[in-house]
């Protein structure tokens, strides 16, 4: 650009623009944020070529940049799955999911227990397109065989790997064989357990996805999902993430990636925090009950050490018996914090009731098992002496 009669405002836009392409035998250990929603190409036949899969290349900020390969690479390795997709945030994941396997007059399995956003998306939009949603208790496994036998045929079942909000741990292989003999896919929302604990691929899902939002990201700093299964699969989710523009953006690409990282060292962490708290509390003469798969008692520990590896995740829920208990609780506590979220490096508590429950019905809060005095709470990195001091503080002060 130097040699041309360039004038400056020309300049100030080209100069430098294909310095980052210059080779180089030496790479960035951190890698490069690829902050840019287009591709420039060298000539029309390039550019085919890309489109058509004959080349590599990217095209499009809305069909995914390098920062997105990388994250989507390296989940799909720790999950082992053959390819994967990441979305905007794990909301968008499952949106995508539910749109990629139904069409108007499909129904859905679904458990009764699955993440509260997947209700909503099945019973306030998908059904306004004619998709009906059968509820089941993923533990129930006559009324799943009903479900999956009955007509019409179902498009797919949903479960969560360790479910919302009584931590409740699902027995993804018994499931996956169910599944597999009816010919219905099995989708498992592994947000909870994340693939230091569980794969459920290896287990016979076929589909996983995950906010990454929480564990993966890890730091309460960004928002991002991602769907994995194999080529095929993905490549026809990725079509509806692309058409319905979900596909993630390359910083939040990038802090995830960072954030995954540091996930096993967390989740050792953080999981072994949760079973000190679920120990200290269980018991507690001013605590009803400890859910939490990690404690002998608790209904799916069996299935938790089946099916889960390196613990029983950082998740537990603590039921005090009056909504007005579990409130003084969280005004107690002086470490733990009060936010709607989980996932991060800090201790944080949630009242599903006042939170993403607040719309059920008192039977459906029943089946699932949301009791007033249930507090959930998402285990960090802390001292595990610090918390349980913490928690044990507000429940001791209790009346
Ligand atoms: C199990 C589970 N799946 C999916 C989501 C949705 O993720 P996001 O907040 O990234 O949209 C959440 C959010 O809380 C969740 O808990």
């Amino acid at each position: 650009m130097g040699e041309r009669n360039l004038d400056s405002a020309t300049r100030v836009v080209h100069a430098g623009e294909r310095v980052h392409v210059a080779p180089s035998v030496t790479w960035p250990i951190a890698p490069p944020i690829v902050q840019t929603s287009v591709y420039a190409y060298p000539d029309i036949a390039a550019v085919d070529a890309v489109h058509e899969g004959e080349a590599p290349g990217y095209i499009y900020g809305g069909y995914g940049v390098p920062n997105q390969s990388a994250l989507e690479a390296a989940l799909a390795e720790l999950e082992g799955a053959e390819a994967a997709v990441v979305t905007t945030s794990g909301s968008n994941a499952i949106a995508v999911t539910l749109l990629g396997l139904t069409a108007a007059g499909s129904r859905v399995v679904a458990a009764i227990n699955c993440y509260g956003g997947t209700r909503v998306v099945l019973d306030q939009q998908l059904a306004r397109f004619g998709v009906s949603t059968t509820y089941v208790h993923p533990a129930d496994i006559d009324a799943v065989i009903a479900a999956l036998h009955s007509e019409p045929r179902p498009a797919l079942l949903w479960v969560d790997t360790i479910a919302n909000p009584t931590i409740r741990a699902t027995d993804i292989p018994c499931l996956a064989t169910l599944a597999s003999d009816a010919g219905v896919p099995l989708v498992v929302d592994n947000t909870f357990a994340t693939p230091y604990h569980a794969q459920p691929l290896t287990m016979g899902a076929d589909i996983v996805l995950h906010s990454t939002t929480k564990f993966i990201g890890g730091h309460n700093d960004s928002r991002g999902g991602a769907i994995l299964a194999d080529s095929e699969r993905i490549a026809q989710l990725r079509r509806v993430a692309i058409h319905f523009g979900a596909i993630g953006a390359p910083f939040e690409a990038w802090l995830q990636l960072r954030g995954l990282r540091t996930l096993d060292v967390r989740m050792e962490r953080s999981s072994a925090n949760a079973l000190a708290i679920a120990e200290a509390c269980d018991g507690h003469p001013h605590v009803r009950r400890v859910h939490y798969p990690g404690l002998p008692s608790d209904p799916g520990h069996s299935v938790a050490v089946r099916t889960l590896r390196h613990g029983f995740g950082s998740m537990l829920s603590i039921d005090l018996g009056t909504a007005e208990r579990a409130r003084a609780v969280v005004d107690r506590l002086q470490l733990v914090v009060f936010a709607e979220t989980l996932g991060g490096l800090m201790t944080t508590v949630v009242h599903p009731r006042s939170a993403s429950y607040r719309s059920l019905t008192e039977e459906e809060l029943a089946r699932i098992g949301v009791s007033p005095g249930l507090l959930r709470f998402s285990v960090g990195i802390e001292s595990p002496e610090d918390l349980v001091r913490d928690i044990l503080g507000a429940l001791n002060s209790l009346a």
